[in-house]
Parts: C-alpha cells; sequence; structure tokens
C-alpha cells in the first residue's frame, strides 16, 4: 500500500474481528517497523510482546472485555521504561508513541486493522493485571495494547478538522 493511502486509510477499529489469522510473519513485519521508530538518545526505552497464543489472548479478553479484545486474533504489548535518559529527562511516553503509530501504520499497510489502546489500561489496574499476565519485570510497564485482526468491513472515519484549523505555514494563523 502506498504510504500516504496508508496513512490516510489508517482508523481506530473497536467491533469485533473475523476469523482471519494474524501470521507470526506479520508480527514480525510490525514489530520490526515498531523497533525502527525514534527514541530519546536511541535509548530503545519501549519493549514489545507480541501474543498470539489463544489462551493468552483470551486472558486478555477477561482483563478488557470489549468486542474487539475478545475477538483479537493477536495483540501487540507496548512496554514502557520510565527511567531517565538524558540528565533527569524521561521519554518513555513520547517512544512509546513513536513505535505504536509505526505499527498501526504497518498493521494498515498488511491490511489488518487494531485500536490504539491506553485509557482503559489506566482502569481496573489492567496495565498491571497485563504485566502480571505477561510475565513483565518489575520496573516497566505495559503502556498500550493493540489488538490486532480483520475487521469485516472498513472502518468509519473519525472526522478531522479542517487543515487551516490544524495547520498554517511560516506563522500561526488565528484558526476560522
Ligand atoms: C494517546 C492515545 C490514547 C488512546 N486511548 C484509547 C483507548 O484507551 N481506547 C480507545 O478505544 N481508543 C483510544 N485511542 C484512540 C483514539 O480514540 C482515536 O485515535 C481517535 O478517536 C481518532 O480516531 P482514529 O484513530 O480512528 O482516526 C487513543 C489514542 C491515543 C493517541
Amino acid at each position: 500500500m502506498e504510504f500516504f493511502e496508508t496513512v490516510a486509510r489508517r482508523r481506530c477499529y473497536r467491533g469485533e474481528f473475523t476469523d482471519a489469522p494474524v501470521s507470526r510473519e506479520a508480527l514480525t513485519k510490525i514489530l520490526e517497523a515498531a523497533i525502527e521508530a525514534p527514541t530519546a538518545c536511541n535509548a530503545q526505552s519501549p519493549s514489545f510482546v507480541a501474543v498470539d497464543d489463544p489462551a493468552i489472548l483470551a486472558k486478555i479478553a477477561e482483563i478488557m472485555p470489549t468486542p474487539v479484545c475478545k475477538t483479537a486474533k493477536a495483540a501487540i504489548v507496548c512496554v514502557a521504561d520510565e527511567r531517565p535518559v538524558f540528565a533527569d529527562m524521561s521519554f518513555y511516553k513520547e517512544d512509546c508513541a513513536a513505535a505504536v503509530q509505526n505499527m498501526l501504520l504497518a498493521i494498515t499497510a498488511l491490511g489488518f486493522h487494531s485500536v490504539w489502546l491506553d485509557g482503559v489500561l489506566r482502569r481496573d489496574q489492567n496495565a498491571e493485571k497485563i504485566a502480571q499476565l505477561l510475565q513483565i519485570p518489575e520496573g516497566k510497564r505495559v503502556q498500550i495494547v493493540l489488538p490486532i485482526g480483520v475487521a469485516p468491513s472498513e472502518p468509519t472515519k473519525a472526522e478531522r478538522l479542517p487543515f487551516e484549523k490544524r495547520a498554517s505555514f511560516n506563522v500561526w494563523q488565528e484558526q476560522q
């Protein structure tokens, strides 16, 4: 898929997935896209756990019982390391976001769908429950989860504000 088409087609999908599988080969490509993302000081702070074991996916769905989690054929868990990488500065949120965006684009380019799950991890100790399930060591935290599968139809587009309301050239342009 052409790059700008991939960018335009990427949408968060929250419905049920079809039975179409997500291969280990596809997951590896998606993880490689994450690893290519920039990180502050090239510290490469995020790590990733790809889950394709149905028993572990079922346990993730018990923690977050939404249609997308209950039917996901795979999931990638982005694990943050909050330790400072330059003086006292930590960039783990930015590092995770860059990696996740690369993965979402790779997921789209490969014909799969996903949703950026972040807010839901902050409720009911869901991040901690997933960390325990995946045996993530102390000092690291589950930051974002991407359930992956194929949607039955193209997800609805969440509309964007007009270009002029979001962007300008050279100097700030008062929004219309
Ligand atoms: C930092 C961040 C956190 C998000 N957390 C969630 C979440 O917990 N659950 C969810 O369904 N979507 C979550 N989203 C997805 C947004 O709701 C979604 O990107 C937005 O509505 C625009 O829709 P689109 O991605 O389809 O263009 C998150 C997105 C970002 C960037």
